[in-house]
């Protein structure tokens, strides 16, 4: 499973990708306003640091203004993916898109049925929020199990994508159910090394190892 960072912040992303866990990053709207930087400066420092993919969100609700962005947004780099949202209008783009050789990761999805249309649209990834499912008491990890098998069935190239992952149990799950790919916060990344017992072993081991002659 690949590993992208859900992050705008350059020095989270460093950190990560030093330890190897960084094949790509997905950023949205918030997360660039987050980092309090213009929205170009960072997308282009990120992409200086990952040359796997990286997703950089439209603002736009209509298609050609959509792909007015993803245009522009595209030429800045060969790895900048567009993130469109799962809206009519945003389907129209993720083909036009795709007809361009322009990659695409479709947003906000909360459904079997919207992943099912990104998909036929020729979407590359597909972002279902899982965190955002549990939020409203509905289990955002069965969703995951039924886009992989849906696209499984038919053989779709798109990538899902689990997106609004909160804790390691969504990555544990994900893996588990065959997801192409994982985003997830810096804090997320640092929880899934964490284990008492490594900490508690290593305690142990640097205590006794005072007691080995020298
Ligand atoms: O980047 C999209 C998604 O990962 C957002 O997560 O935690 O704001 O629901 P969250």
């Amino acid at each position: 499973m690949k590993f992208f960072i859900d992050t705008a912040d350059v020095k989270e992303i460093r950190e990560a990708a030093a330890m190897g866990l960084v094949d790509g990053v997905t950023t949205n709207p918030s997360l660039v306003a987050k980092s309090g930087r213009k929205f170009r400066d960072v997308l282009l420092e990120i992409c200086d640091i990952v040359k796997g993919p990286v997703s950089a969100e439209v603002v736009t609700l209509k298609h050609d203004e959509m792909m007015k962005e993803a245009r522009e947004l595209s030429a800045l780099r060969p790895n900048i993916v567009v993130k469109i949202p799962l809206i009519p209008e945003g389907l129209k783009a993720v083909r036009t898109c795709a007809e361009e050789g322009i990659k695409t990761n479709v947003t906000l999805c909360f459904s079997a049925t919207q992943a099912l249309l990104a998909a036929k649209a020729g979407a590359n990834y597909i972002s279902p929020f899982v965190g955002r499912l549990d939020d409203i008491s509905t289990d955002g990890m069965q969703l995951i199990g039924e886009i992989v098998q849906i696209y499984d069935n038919y053989d779709f190239k798109t990538e899902v994508l689990v997106a609004s992952v909160r804790h390691p149990m969504h990555c544990q799950q994900a893996a588990l159910m065959g997801a192409h790919v994982m985003t997830a916060p810096y804090s997320v990344l640092m929880q899934l090394s964490k284990h008492p017992l490594t900490d508690i072993g290593l305690s142990k081991f640097l205590e006794d190892w005072k007691k080995v002659p020298q």
